[in-house]
């Protein structure tokens, strides 16, 4: 099976790209390089191209079977400062690339969602049914990609898997591949430059959240648990099964200082922090509840926050 990885030259995309390789998949990886880079699409075959850009896809979703789609604008600040930008690359793109899956006769899926799905939860561990309420506009237009599969599985026949990701976090242990984020926002990689004394002070924003150590608690899932994720996804859309909506996290916690201290530990460096206020939007805790996706995909995550933390250090060094 053939397989067109749109996005594919970016972080979580690089690393499904190979682990679909592993599997005996073929891969056609579709980028636009916007925040992609070409190198993390080596060995592959790469074709530029913007999701929006009708008559170039439809010539590579000729040659796929299915579609696997990371290609999205990705920080929740800025899709409140430029909503349009976001409405822009996140719907109207993503709609012309199912719009020419459509067409072109693929009907196999997978897409990557987002728990900012959620918005504030009801519950931690957050489970599946929790209501749907976007709150900022990142996490609205993936709820808009995910209604948009949802009606047209029951209309076309378009079988697909929403996977709702938490954080995804490290590196391939191969150290080729990696976080590459510019500007970068994420805890890891900003706490391993402050570390490395390569980067600002890190900043702790808010240190009085209703957590055991006040300050905020996510889970923290090694991007190649969610590459394989991915691939089972792929299998269960192939074999015709319901469509699926599934969290991929760890189902563990752990506070802004736990990842600090697990820098520290493993850099043997201290990370050179300020506190600063909280930030707009921030819950306190987020927390997938991934028993669906373990029974369903028979997945598990495997890798620690320790080899979350030490993979992600080796891809840091590595490109120093
Ligand atoms: N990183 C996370 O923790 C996280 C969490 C939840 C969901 N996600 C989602 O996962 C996906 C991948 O995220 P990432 O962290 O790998 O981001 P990334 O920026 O590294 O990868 C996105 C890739 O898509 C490409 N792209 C963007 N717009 C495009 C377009 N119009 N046409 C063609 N290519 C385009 C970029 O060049 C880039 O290579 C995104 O959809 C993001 O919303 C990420």
């Amino acid at each position: 099976m053939r397989v067109l990885v749109v996005g594919g030259a970016g972080y979580i995309g690089s690393h499904a790209t190979r682990a679909l390789r592993r599997h005996g998949y073929e891969v056609i990886i579709y980028d636009n390089l916007s925040t992609g880079y070409k190198f993390l699409a080596d060995g592959f075959e790469l074709i530029t191209g913007d999701i929006a850009d009708p008559a170039k896809l439809a010539e590579v979703m000729k040659r796929a079977d299915a579609v696997m789609h990371f290609a999205a604008h990705a920080y929740v600040g800025e899709s409140v400062e430029n909503p349009r930008k976001y409405f822009q690359n996140n719907v109207e793109a993503a709609l012309t690339l199912l719009n020419t899956a459509l067409d072109t006769g693929v009907r196999k899926f997978v897409f990557s969602s987002s728990c900012a799905v959620y918005g504030v939860p009801l519950t931690v561990p957050i489970p599946e049914s929790n209501p749907r309420q976007p709150v900022n506009p990142y996490g609205a237009s993936k709820l808009f990609v995910e209604n948009a599969l949802e009606a047209y599985d029951r209309a076309y026949g378009m079988r697909f898997a929403s996977l709702r990701y938490f954080n995804a976090a490290g590196a391939d242990e191969s150290g080729e591949i990696g976080e590459l984020h510019e500007p970068e926002t994420h805890l890891i990689p900003l706490a391993l430059a402050a570390a490395a004394g390569k980067g600002a002070k890190l900043q702790v924003f808010g240190t009085d959240y209703p957590t055991p150590d006040g300050t905020c608690v996510r889970d923290y899932i090694h991007v190649n648990d969610l590459a394989e994720a991915h691939v089972l996804a792929l299998e269960q859309v192939t074999k015709e099964n319901e469509p699926l909506a599934l969290n991929l996290g760890t189902g563990q916690g752990y506070s802004v200082m736990e990842v600090i201290n697990t820098v520290e530990r493993i850099t043997g460096r201290a990370v050179p922090r300020s506190i600063a206020p909280r930030r707009a939007g921030d819950p306190p805790a987020l927390v997938a509840d991934s028993k669906r996706a373990q029974q369903v995909l028979g997945w598990r995550p495997r890798r620690s926050l320790q080899e979350i933390v030490s993979t992600a250090w080796k891809w840091m060094q590595r490109r120093a």
